[in-house]
């Protein structure tokens, strides 16, 4: 039977392993496919004719399955390939994202798709390629067959074979954490930082190799080529991370496992995410446009009425927490929480509480005094007196508040002041758990008027023994996220995976933390050039949640906490503009703002969302300028950051309006200011300016500025 099957598929396939090469729209980029002697599947990728990736092989490793026996499991899509035909087409279509940097994106490639056999297990599969002037991203492509029907992944062999020892901004590759700190060294240091690199007391660390990194990688070329690797549209698969043999430089894909070891379980017909390569000589692209390959790479919205989807600017009782002052849990007792079975009413209160209802009012007023939109209360449902035990899958029933939490009564109030509570659902990472109640902690979000949640996933996954970033869990944030799409609820999910621009296709999925966020200074704090980087790789696939806007940096000012924000006072206002997305928190204490109320006017004022932005200059790691036209206005925000050295930049305003006048208000950094000792030294200067106009800035050793321009 498998001889007919091998003597019908030779007579179907012509023998053409001949290089195929296609270019982008613009001609800067170009992509050679081949098949090597053996069949293996081999591209390789050009910018204006300088080598990005040199011959790299792509095929996967499938597993030895208790099945094998009925399908050829275990054969492996590596090599043995013929090309059975080929086929290239153009694309050009105009977008409109429902959020973001652009109001409006080109989706514009080139694209070669390859479609192969095996003759050997008669197995079919399509490699696809699409070009843009940007980069590229491929993707395996699996047909419905009889030959292929399951199949579980052992392996993908994805490989990018670097031409040199580049310069790397690279996390340590980890199934379950990115918040660590980004290294910058070539990529033959990475071995031997790797352990350094490492937040080893962070609970979940679950590093795979010591030279293992994780996506999306920013590097630079000795001359001067920006390079990044990212995965696009990754959905119902694993996490990709990288592995480099630094004897040849060269990268492989890594998958996240689960538990058994195992990497994917498909079904035909279906896909992998893509993997992405953008590259140019102008790191200001590495900011734009490759953010927009990798949405372009994403199916269109799915959501047909997108309008309950908006920018939100919050404040919550929260940093209050996460510095240590107030707490989570109602009680110190640490009763064994059994939900239902507790008077929370004879539970002796810790009288730190900090989502009690007088609190919460504070935050409500403040926010309606200021034109916030919503506030966030964390710990107001009961179970934390005991979440780190979550291997009681009961902690938290995401519907039964603190007693002194009156849900309704504190909608109503920030209702009546034209504000919304934000939901917060910490799962503890029981998955199964939350799962079992997300319907019921939907419906009491949309009983009393949330529209937006905040999810977190700290800890192991409990009851998968599972990792953070597998095709299980991934899954899982795709689930909880078209659920609350059911309900019009966005969701900023912590802990979660990476984003690989989802929130095209799923706009309610507005944020995700998924890295090093904004509470890291509050725990030792975070290197002065950590938002200069941000931009260059977590923020490739979509916006974070990095609870921006500290502006008493010295937190033992207002308690215990001896830990500083490694930024200026303005440095943290710049954050609005580099560290771009819909949802921006107002992290800092009401009490705060009032002592720098002229600087948290522009908090106050900073659009979230963008018809436009133009990055003025960047370099990975050291500064990010840009330019941003607020949505549905005339208004321009300008904001710079920089490392711990300072930085010059000569903002000139040739984006404005002809013939129109701005008033302008620039945030800089006083002449003396520095992260370190002179944080909030700043000035607020007001004039009006015109296209044309130079603005003239000095940003302060980790610091910046921020420039609001209203248009008259
Ligand atoms: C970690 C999150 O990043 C933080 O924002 C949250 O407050 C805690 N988990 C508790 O859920
Ligand atoms: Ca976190």
């Amino acid at each position: 039977m498998n001889n007919i099957k091998l003597f019908i598929a030779a007579l179907l396939l012509p023998l053409t392993a001949a290089a195929q090469t296609v270019t982008s729209p613009n001609g800067n980029v170009s992509l050679t496919f081949s098949l090597t002697g053996n069949g293996v599947p081999t591209y390789e990728m050009k910018y204006k004719n300088r080598e990005v990736v040199k011959p790299s092989h792509l095929g996967l490793e499938l597993a030895k399955d208790k099945h094998a026996s009925k399908g050829l499991h275990e054969t492996s899509l590596m090599d043995g390939f013929t090309v059975t035909s080929t086929k290239t087409s153009t694309f050009d279509e105009t977008w409109t994202p429902v959020w973001g940097q652009y109001g409006k994106i080109r989706n514009n490639y080139n694209e070669l798709a390859v479609n192969l056999t095996q003759p050997s297990t008669s197995r079919r599969m399509t490699i696809r390629f699409r070009v843009y002037n940007i980069g590229i991203g491929l993707r395996y492509e699996f047909p419905q067959q009889d030959s292929l029907v399951y199949f579980v992944i052992k392996d993908e062999h994805t490989q990018f074979a670097m031409t040199g020892d580049h310069t790397a901004w690279w996390l340590p590759g980890d199934y379950d954490t990115q918040e660590q700190e980004t290294q910058e060294s070539k990529l033959s240091e990475i071995r031997s930082r790797f352990h350094d690199a490492v937040n080893w007391s962070n609970s979940s660390v679950a590093v795979f190799s010591p030279t293992g990194v994780q996506t999306s990688l920013q590097m630079k070329t000795a001359d001067g080529l920006y390079i990044n690797i990212h995965e696009a549209a990754c959905l119902d698969y694993a996490t990709m991370h990288l592995n480099l043999d630094d004897k040849t430089m060269t990268f492989e894909s890594w998958l996240t496992p689960d538990a058994t070891g195992m990497k994917g379980y498909m079904q035909t017909p279906c896909q992998t995410p893509w993997r992405t390569v953008a590259v140019s000589d102008d790191a200001r692209d590495m900011l734009g446009e490759a953010n927009s390959l990798i949405y372009n790479l994403n199916e269109p919205c799915k959501i047909k009425d997108t309008s309950w989807i908006h920018p939100t600017k919050f404040c919550g009782v929260w940093w209050e927490m996460i510095v240590g002052k107030n707490s989570w849990n109602y009680t110190d007792e640490f009763p064994s929480i059994k939900l239902g079975q507790i008077d929370w009413n004879k539970v002796k209160p810790n009288g730190r509480h900090g989502a009690n209802n007088a609190e919460v009012r504070k935050y409500i007023d403040f926010a309606a005094k200021n034109g916030l939109d919503e506030v966030l209360v964390e710990g107001w449902n009961v179970g934390w007196e005991d979440w780190a035990n979550h291997w009681k899958e009961d902690v938290f029933d995401f519907v039964t508040p603190y007693p002194d939490f009156d849900i309704k009564a504190l909608n109503d109030y920030a209702h009546s002041k034209g504000v919304k509570l934000l939901m917060h659902n910490e799962t503890s990472s029981s998955t199964r758990n939350y799962e079992r109640h997300l319907e019921d902690a939907l419906n009491l979000m949309n009983k009393y008027g949330y529209d937006a949640v905040k999810t977190g996933y700290v800890g192991d996954i409990i009851p998968r023994g599972d990792h953070h970033y597998s095709q299980a869990m991934n899954n899982h944030y795709q689930y909880v996220v078209e659920q609350a799409a059911k309900h019009h609820v966005m969701v900023d999910a912590h802990e979660a995976t990476r984003p690989t621009g989802i929130g095209r296709t799923w706009p309610n999925y507005v944020a995700n933390e998924s890295a090093r966020g904004g509470e890291y200074e509050a725990f030792g704090g975070s290197y002065p050039n950590h938002t200069v980087i941000l931009p260059f790789t977590r923020l490739q696939g979509g916006p974070m949640d990095y609870t921006p806007g500290v502006l008493e940096t010295q937190l033992k000012k207002w308690s215990d906490n001896t830990s500083y924000v490694h930024t200026t006072l303005v440095g943290q206002l710049a954050l609005y503009l580099v560290m771009w997305g819909p949802v921006q928190m107002a992290a800092d204490l009401p009490e705060n703002y009032a002592k720098y109320n002229d600087a948290f006017q522009f908090i106050k004022d900073v659009a979230v969302d963008w018809q436009d932005s133009k990055y003025i200059d960047a370099e990975p790691a050291r500064y990010i300028t840009v330019a941003r036209k607020a949505k549905g206005s005339d208004n321009w925000f300008v904001g710079g950051k920089c490392d711990e050295h300072g930085h010059k930049v000569n903002v000139k305003l040739d984006f404005l309006d002809a013939g129109r006048t701005y008033d302008c208000t620039i945030y800089a950094d006083a002449k003396n200011a520095d992260y370190k000792n002179n944080p909030s030294a700043y000035t607020i200067t007001h004039k009006k300016v015109r296209r044309g106009d130079v603005l003239k800035m000095t940003e302060a050793p980790g610091g910046g500025f921020a420039v609001s321009l209203i248009a008259k």
